[in-house]
């Protein structure tokens, strides 16, 4: 095993010169590194933070955040909470729920981190360049800006972020390197997909794959915001980080020697969303996992002008940034009878305090939300046209 050599002044942040948060995190930062034989520690460009609503963190997270609270040294941006805070929504919540997120937003903010509240920062907030080092948690965006951006990120959880954020530095292992970013597994697709059966390969990747690489083959049209559902999938389902797609993402000739083989056929991708797909009509249609682009807003948008709505519930997840960019969308889509919120996610606000079934076209929020003390609800996992069937009267 290499032994991780730290600098002199690492050395002193290590003894607790410089206090107990940046001690602390360093410590946690070092014991990471030696678990994955760094040699040192690399200064970044950007952390992103997760673990920010309380329904995940808990009393718990608090008692962390309390204890390792100091400035952020590189521009840091966080993750999805519980409510939308200015607006309010997208379900009931307590007074006592709204109090400790706000304890904790404002931790945070004492930090100096972002008012991002996004798992998508890289639009706007925090866009990390091709190379940059970096250290990121949500593994959604992980794989996102790994594969698509050519960022190096290992997939970091909440504390490990906020430790990176503090000291402005991660260990120089694993992704960081070109070693640890090369596909092991070649993945034949025979058809073109589309987003939702972007999503469907993400669920029926993950779990067959682990945490091995894939390169994936016979994609060559595929969209940025297509494999922002595949990235969202896999993450629920795998361990995996990055993902190439020969002839578009930018490192895509990273492969190992002899690398295993799969084929991927039409039946796997319509078996994969048969199995997750319940096809009662949901009480709630809820789109935005990962926080939708500013050029999804515009598509639901056209496809809901003018139209009289019906049916379920129709929520739409964006960040902030993107939803104030999008104005004419927002007011289209609200002119509707649909709600555009920021701040927040189906996932990570208590969804089963209002509604016990929802419908999306999101591979990650069909893994969780079906799960207890995630969502507990039904799913049906579809594409965004036939969701809206049942709003658009
Ligand atoms: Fe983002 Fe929430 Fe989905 S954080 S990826 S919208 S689960």
């Amino acid at each position: 095993m290499k032994q991780l050599l730290l600098t002199k002044e690492e050395e002193k942040i290590f003894d607790g010169e410089m206090g107990e948060a940046p001690k602390i995190a360093i410590r946690l930062l070092y014991s990471l590194g030696e678990l994955g034989e760094a040699d040192r520690l690399i200064p970044i460009k950007s952390a992103h933070i997760s673990g920010v609503s309380y329904k995940n963190v808990g009393e718990g997270g608090i008692r962390f955040l309390n204890k390792i609270s100091h400035k952020v040294s590189v521009p840091t941006s966080l993750n999805p909470l519980g409510f939308d805070i200015e607006n309010g929504g997208p379900v009931d919540i307590d007074e006592n729920f709204h109090k400790k997120q706000m304890e904790i937003v404002e931790i945070y903010k004492k930090m100096g981190v972002m008012d991002s509240f996004t798992c998508t920062p890289y639009y706007y907030y925090n866009e990390p360049s091709f190379g940059d080092h970096i250290s990121w948690a949500e593994s959604s965006a992980i794989i996102y800006v790994n594969s698509l951006i050519g960022a190096r990120t290992n997939r970091e959880s909440g504390p490990s972020a906020l430790a990176s954020a503090i000291i402005g530095k991660t260990p120089d292992h694993g992704l960081h390197k070109d070693e640890g970013r090369k596909a092991s597994v070649v993945v034949n697709v025979s058809d073109r997909l589309d987003y939702t059966r972007f999503a469907a390969l993400g669920l029926f990747l993950g779990a067959k794959l682990n945490k091995k690489i894939p390169v994936i083959r016979g994609q060559k049209s595929a969209e940025g915001i297509e494999l922002k559902a595949l990235s969202a999938a896999l993450s629920a389902t795998s361990s995996i980080p990055m993902f190439h797609v020969e002839g578009v993402t930018k490192e895509y000739r990273l492969i190992c020697e002899s690398p295993e083989v799969i084929e991927v056929g039409k039946g796997d991708i319509d078996e994969t969303i048969g199995k997750n797909s319940s096809q009662q009509e949901p009480e709630l249609i809820a789109i935005g996992c990962p926080h939708l682009a500013p050029e999804e807003l515009d598509y639901i948008a056209k496809l809901v002008k003018g139209k009289r709505k019906v049916g379920p519930d129709l929520f739409l997840f964006t960040s902030r940034e993107v939803k104030a960019k999008s104005g004419d969308a927002v007011r289209t889509i609200e002119n509707f009878g649909g709600k555009v919120f920021s701040d927040t996610c189906m996932v990570v606000s208590p969804l089963s305090n209002n509604y016990s079934s929802t419908g999306t076209n999101s591979g990650k929020a069909t893994f969780y939300l079906p799960l207890k003390g995630y969502g507990n609800q039904k799913v049906a996992f579809m594409g965004i046209m036939d969701l809206l069937k049942w709003v658009i009267a």
